[in-house]
C-alpha cells in the first residue's frame, strides 16, 4: 500500500510544521481482487515520479468567482418536471487536517436515479430512466467550507462484478481544490445500507472505522417538514479522520 502524508498546522501561527501519515487502512488498495476490474486498471509497473509544473500547480483558483449555475447544487430542478423518489438534501463541511474548513472548494457529485439507473449509454439494465433527472450536480464550498445538495435517494443497481452482485445505494463525490493535481474521489453511502457487507467496492477499504466515515449521518434536525430528509456527510481530506479516497495521493 502507498503511504499517505498528513500536514499538521501550529495552532497558533497557522502554518505547516510537519507530516505524519494516514493511519493505515484508510484508503483502498489499487489493486483488490474481490473488486475484479482493479485488476485490468492497477500500476504494475514501478511509478514515475513527475515533478509537479506551473501547469499541474496552477488552474481555476477561485472557484466561487467563477460562479456554478443557479440550479447546479438542486438535482431536482434542473428538468422541466420534478424527478421521480425520494427527494433529499445531502450537506456537510469540507475539512483539511486538524478540523480547518476549506472554503472554496469544488464538490461536484454523480449519482444513479431512484430505480438505480445512469444516464450513461453503457448503463442497460432494465430500471427505467427519469426524464426529470440527469444525476449531476456541483457546488463551491463556503467559507464555513460547507456545501449543499438537493436531489433523489439514488437506488441500488446490479452490476457484473460476481454472481447476484448489487452496489449499495451511493453518491459518488468528486473534489478539486486550488489546483488540477488536488482531486480527491470517493463514494457517500447511506446509513444501515443491507447490502454493505457483500459489495467489494465499499470493503475494499481496509479499517472498519474508515469504512464508517464513507457513511452519511441522518440527520433529523436537517431535515424539512413536509419537504425532504437530510443527510450529512463530512470530508476530511487528510489526518486520522480522514475520508477514504479512491487512488488517494
Ligand atoms: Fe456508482
Amino acid at each position: 500500500m502507498k503511504e499517505h502524508t498528513t500536514r499538521i498546522y501550529d495552532p497558533v501561527s497557522d502554518t505547516p510544521t510537519s507530516y505524519a501519515r494516514d493511519p493505515e487502512g484508510t484508503h483502498p488498495p489499487l489493486d483488490y481482487p474481490p473488486y475484479k476490474s482493479t485488476a485490468l486498471r492497477y500500476p504494475k509497473q514501478p511509478l514515475i515520479y513527475l515533478p509537479q509544473t506551473i501547469t499541474e500547480i496552477t488552474g481555476p483558483q477561485l472557484y466561487s468567482a467563477l460562479g456554478t449555475g443557479e440550479l447546479d447544487h438542486d438535482l431536482t430542478r434542473q428538468h422541466e418536471g420534478e424527478p421521480i423518489g425520494e427527494r433529499i438534501k445531502v450537506s456537510g463541511r469540507v475539512f483539511d487536517t486538524e478540523g480547518k474548513p476549506l472554503r472554496d472548494t469544488l464538490v461536484e457529485i454523480w449519482q444513479a436515479n431512484a430505480a438505480g439507473r445512469y444516464l450513461h449509454r453503457w448503463d442497460r439494465w432494465p430500471a427505467p430512466l427519469d426524464p426529470n433527472f440527469s444525476g449531476a450536480g456541483r457546488c463551491v464550498t463556503d467559507d464555513d467550507g460547507g456545501y449543499s445538495f438537493v436531489t433523489i435517494k439514488p437506488g441500488p443497481y446490479p452490476w457484473g462484478n460476481h454472481y447476484n452482485a448489487w452496489r449499495p445505494a451511493h453518491i459518488h463525490f468528486s473534489l478539486l481544490g486550488r489546483a488540477f493535481a488536488q482531486r480527491l474521489v470517493t463514494q457517500m453511502y447511506f446509513p444501515g445500507d443491507p447490502m454493505f457487507p457483500y459489495d467489494p467496492i465499499f470493503n475494499s477499504v481496509p479499517d472498519e472505522e474508515a469504512r464508517q466515515r464513507m457513511v452519511s449521518r441522518f440527520s433529523i434536525h436537517g431535515s424539512e417538514p413536509n419537504w425532504a430528509l437530510s443527510y450529512q456527510f463530512d470530508i476530511y481530506l487528510r489526518g486520522p479522520g480522514a475520508t477514504p479516497f479512491e487512488d488517494a495521493p
